[in-house]
């Protein structure tokens, strides 16, 4: 049996990782699809009590013996400099070298679509974040910290390795799944050293995928094009920071980070644990009112049925969602006035009805 490893994490984290497990446990206990799963106490509620972040005999096991990882959100007022969330997060990123966040765009139903004259058909792509190098390498420093003339640094740190990858990731998704269109954003009008990189390399890897309509955006452009126009897109690749930004104003589009999952992981090595989470943070004006969105934590227990295996309990969850969504049966966030565990238990009634959009 696969092994899941669970981290709630912080804010509306645990709230939304709650629903995502009883999801589970339904797949597992009527359809057998089944996760061994390992609660793990990580987070800012942890590392305030004793000093832990990501402690190496957990990231070891989790190497070793996890299929995959779910996590909530990452992020506490309590802890402003974010340190134990980068240790956990970058560190399972980076850590396990998941160079592939791969976080689909599409509208579950039109009522969510923002855009004037467009429908859940526009909104349908996925975006390749490089997520292991550029501006969250962390390369940097301060000097002359808190004086009149100091400096603050963070080099954006592009390898010629770490880009051909994720360009060929993104090529090869296309191929794979018969999209037929890839677009590569950076910004080398401006970040001339770093992204010429990114421009040679999309031109060398595209030669090899001759099939795909390759074409390049800035990044501005790219975010213009996607309120103007999102049904050109098919799939984006860009680096870390650049999809970071443009994956939230992709959320937006397909209706907000309620509903916006993600997977990360290493495409040259499957046989890695794959790191689950929703695109949103911990919401903490949300916490505890009990309306945080839960769906986005939903999708991503679709997304590893998928990875693993299990597609047709994906689209049956995935045909549940959509049903409750049209049915308006949604949080606040999306318009309704459902709390959290009502709309889980709105998916687990169609579910049990066998009903799906
Ligand atoms: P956020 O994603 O937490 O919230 C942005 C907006 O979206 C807020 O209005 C919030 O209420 C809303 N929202 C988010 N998730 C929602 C949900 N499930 N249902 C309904 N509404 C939802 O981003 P932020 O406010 O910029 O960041 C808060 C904290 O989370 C920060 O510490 C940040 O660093 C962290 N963060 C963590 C992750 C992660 O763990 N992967 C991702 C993003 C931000
Ligand atoms: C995300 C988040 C993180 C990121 C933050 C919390 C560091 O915004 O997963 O989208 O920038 O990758
Ligand atoms: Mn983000």
């Amino acid at each position: 049996m696969h092994k899941l490893a669970v981290i709630p994490g912080d804010g509306i984290g645990p709230e939304v990782i709650a629903e995502g497990l009883r999801v589970l446990s339904w797949f597992g206990r009527q359809r057998g699809v089944e996760f061994e799963l390992w609660q793990l106490d990580l987070g800012a509620e942890r590392y305030l009590r004793d000093g832990t972040t990501f402690p190496a005999a957990v990231r070891d096991e989790i190497a070793s013996s996890c299929a995959a990882v779910l996590l909530g959100a990452l992020g506490d007022a309590r802890v402003p400099g974010f340190e134990h969330a980068r240790d956990i997060l970058f560190g399972m990123r980076m850590g396990f070298d998941l160079y592939a966040n791969v976080r689909p765009v599409r509208a579950l139903s039109d009522g969510l679509v923002p855009l004037r004259n467009r429908s859940a058909r526009d909104v349908d792509f996925v975006v390749f974040r490089e997520n292991t190098e550029g501006i969250y390498a962390g390369i940097g420093g301060q000097l002359r910290r808190g004086s009149a003339d100091e400096i603050a640094i963070n080099e954006d740190v592009n390898t010629r390795m770490g880009v051909e990858r994720i360009i060929r990731a993104a090529f090869s998704y296309a191929r794979r799944t018969g999209r037929t269109r890839v677009v590569m954003s950076d910004k080398s009008n401006a970040m001339r050293h770093a992204h010429e990189l990114w421009q040679r390399v999309f031109h060398e890897v595209r030669r090899d995928f001759s099939e795909i309509d390759a074409s390049h955006l800035y990044i501005d452009t790219l975010c213009l094009e996607l309120v103007r126009d999102p049904g050109q897109f098919q799939v984006i690749v860009t680096n870390n920071l650049f999809g970071d930004i443009v994956t939230d104003l992709g959320a937006a589009l397909q209706g907000g980070l309620g509903v916006a999952a993600s997977v990360s992981s290493n495409p040259d090595h499957p046989e890695r644990v794959k790191l689950f989470e929703p695109v949103h943070g911990s919401a903490p004006s949300l916490v505890g009112l009990g309306t945080a969105n839960p769906l986005a934590t939903l999708l991503c227990v679709c997304l590893l049925f998928e990875e693993f295996g299990f597609g047709a309990a994906a689209q049956e969850l995935e045909g549940a969602i959509r049903a409750t969504v049209e049915a308006q049966d949604t949080t606040p966030d999306l318009g309704g006035s459902l709390g959290t565990r009502a709309v889980t238990d709105a998916v687990l009634a169609r579910l049990s009805a066998g009903l799906s959009a």
